[in-house]
């Protein structure tokens, strides 16, 4: 398949490339577009061949359920039974904006779309070229994140080519992904609610907007527990990049200097290093690369690059890569999850 590759600009977004690609996803074509948390794959929500050839191209299993974006409250209205009232000062607080949540669906729904379930996760996006493409598409696009399955999150249209050119019909190249890392998923269907993806979007912003406390998926935070994550998508390793990485926590010296000696080993065996570090330190580390996520104390920088070099590190052939640790509070919770997916869990505390 030939993929139609266009760059639009945010704050001048060329009308006629927005219908064409409307076009595309009405029929049944799939459309890559940018969004504020990470590059999107877009196809019809509505219809269920669309969202067999998402699964196709990324090469997803057909049990992990995607997101469905819109526009407008009123296009939630029409694909869910009911909207809980939480939910609602959620929606008013934080739409548009990086933040998904469980409804429970209605018929409009095809269970193609939710991977089988009765619930259907939606999310209103604030970048304004998906904004606008939604609308043109009729309303409903379901898009899960724009790599294959198993690879890092795209934040700039560069990876979107590499994973996606010659599998679907155009990709928008928007610029860099503001947030950088996929959105907060919010459950409501169960009651109470509960975090099952950390994001952008706090567990202390969304317990301040619902004046309640609010719960994380305890399969999220205990690695070692039995029972599945309630985001089917959070079970599969995720965010993988080709070479082994490990995250090395401790006092600041201390880190710096065992993750110089284990780069320096990996050296000596042949192997080619690069090491995750902030602006502060990277200057004090031996290594075939280092990058420099952000500045310390800054979780949001480090969200924005994290994906980003992850995959440069991949380009770069890197077989062996060391992480310095950050704070797993506000965003840092978020950001944590994601790295400790890269890392397969591999955490050296010292
Ligand atoms: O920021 C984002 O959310 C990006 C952009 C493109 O909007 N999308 C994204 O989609 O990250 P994806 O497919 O990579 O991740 C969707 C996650 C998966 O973990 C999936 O299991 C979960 O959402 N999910 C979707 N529908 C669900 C449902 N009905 N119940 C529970 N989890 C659901
Ligand atoms: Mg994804």
């Amino acid at each position: 398949m030939d993929t139609e590759i266009v760059i639009l600009n945010q704050d001048n977004i060329d009308k006629s490339v927005i219908k064409r690609a409307g076009d595309i996803l009405k029929a049944g074509g799939l459309v890559a577009f940018p969004t504020e948390t990470v590059y999107g794959l877009g196809g019809d929500a509505l219809n269920p061949e669309s969202s067999r050839k998402i699964y196709a191209a990324k090469g997803r299993p057909s049990d992990n359920p995607l997101i469905v974006h819109i526009a407008t409250m009123d296009a939630l209205r029409k694909i869910v039974t009911d909207i809980p009232d939480g939910a609602l000062k959620l929606a008013s607080r934080f739409w548009p904006g990086p933040l998904t949540m469980i409804f429970n669906k209605n018929e409009l729904v095809p269970r193609e779309t939710t991977g089988g379930l009765d619930t259907v996760a939606v999310r209103m996006p604030s970048d304004k070229i998906a904004a606008a493409l939604i609308e043109a598409a009729g309303g409903y696009i379901a898009a899960p994140s724009a790599n294959l399955s198993g690879r890092p999150s795209p934040t700039v249209a560069k990876y979107v080519i590499e994973d996606m050119d010659g599998r679907i019909d155009m990709i928008i190249d928007g610029g860099d992904s503001e947030v950088g890392l996929e959105s907060t998923i919010v459950d409501f269907t169960a009651g109470e609610p509960m975090i099952l993806r950390p994001g952008y979007i706090t567990k202390e912003m969304l317990e301040e907007a619902l004046s309640q406390d609010v719960s994380i998926d305890k399969a999220i935070i205990d690695t070692n527990s039995k029972t599945p994550p309630k985001a089917p998508g959070m079970k599969y390793r995720h965010y993988a990049p080709k070479g082994e990485l490990a995250i090395i926590e401790g006092d600041s010296e201390a880190v710096i200097a065992e993750i110089n000696r284990l780069s320096e080993e990996a050296s000596l065996a042949g192997l080619k290093t690069g090491v995750i570090a902030t602006e502060e330190t990277k200057a004090r580390y031996h290594a075939d690369s280092v990058k420099s996520v952000g500045h310390a104390g800054r979780e949001d920088e480090v969200a924005h690059h994290l994906f980003r070099i992850l995959r440069e590190f991949d380009d770069e052939g890197i077989e062996k890569m060391y992480s310095e640790s950050f704070a797993d509070s506000g965003v840092g919770a978020a950001v944590m999850n994601r790295l400790l997916k890269a890392a397969g869990h591999k955490v050296i505390k010292l």
